[in-house]
């Protein structure tokens, strides 16, 4: 049964309206096609319908991280979900897991990699800009996943403080500069990861990646493209997203021979 603070996805059946929503009782929410109290879904459970105050349904779906992502609020650039869930699976992040990443940002990530850590492991991130943490917290605060975090403000050039950890995320102009920095946090036999939005950034990742000895070196470019739903005329959208970032990966190992 859903209660106060729980996190709902609002899907409508008559324009297709989408709203994710932190209840709150004694809130509101206004849609073009009427106003939903959140007393009126708190009590109920997902699979079920709430109406507006004009009779329009809404159904009460479970949330997900893809719709999460989507509303973010952001200041900076952020990491979307397509590349959110290649990272999950090539990072190797589950429930455990202890993971560094930097930079903050706008929290996306964080948020990603907090859910999937589970309540048993950690993540540690780090933005040399306190306005940019602040915001992360909050916006891992609607998730309900902030208590995973530990939200650092430091310029990693000063390195990591974290040994061991099983993975490493960077999102940062100049990842290369910290490959060094990023081998001594890491475990041995563990991956790397890094978003650069320029293929001159890949070019300059792979040189000091070589440099600092990481191996199963990976680049990869996501492409997502939706369909229409109408079943008797299937074919794509007409726009997709063409460009966000490419995605690096790397292992660690102790040395090289
Ligand atoms: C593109 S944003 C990260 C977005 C984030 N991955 C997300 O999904 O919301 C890059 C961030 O890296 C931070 N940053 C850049 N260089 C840094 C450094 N050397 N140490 C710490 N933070 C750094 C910036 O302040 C900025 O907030």
């Amino acid at each position: 049964m859903l209660k106060d603070k729980d996190i709902v996805f609002l899907w409508s059946p008559d324009k297709g309206d989408t709203f994710l929503l932190n209840l709150e009782k004694g809130s509101k929410i206004d849609t073009r096609l009427g106003v939903i109290q959140h007393d009126d879904i708190i009590g109920r459970s997902y699979g079920e319908e709430v109406r507006t105050h004009l009779g329009s349904i809404f159904y009460i779906l479970r949330p997900n991280m893809l719709e999460f992502s989507r509303r973010i609020k952001r200041k900076t650039q952020i990491i979307y979900p397509k590349e959110i869930g290649m990272i999950i699976v090539s990072l190797g992040i589950g429930p455990g897991s202890t993971v560094v990443e930097c930079g903050t940002g706008s929290g996306s990530l964080t948020a990603a990699l907090a859910h999937f850590v589970g309540d048993e492991g950690r993540v540690y991130t780090y933005d040399k800009r306190e306005e940019f943490s602040r915001l992360a917290r909050r916006n891992c605060e609607k998730w309900n996943v902030a208590h995973r975090v530990e939200f650092k403000v430091k310029d990693i050039a000063e390195g990591f403080d974290e040994r061991n950890v099983d993975a490493l995320f960077l999102d940062v102009p100049n990842p290369w500069d910290y490959l060094e920095r990023a081998k001594e946090a890491l475990a041995g036999g563990s991956r790397l990861g890094i978003l650069v939005p320029t293929t001159n950034q890949i070019e300059k990742t792979l040189e000091g990646l070589k440099k600092h000895e990481y191996v199963d070196v990976q680049v990869m470019e996501l492409l997502v493209r939706y369909y229409k739903i109408n079943a008797q005329r299937i074919r794509p959208e007409d726009m997709m997203i063409g460009h966000t970032g490419y995605l690096v990966f790397a292992s660690t190992v102790r040395s090289v021979t």
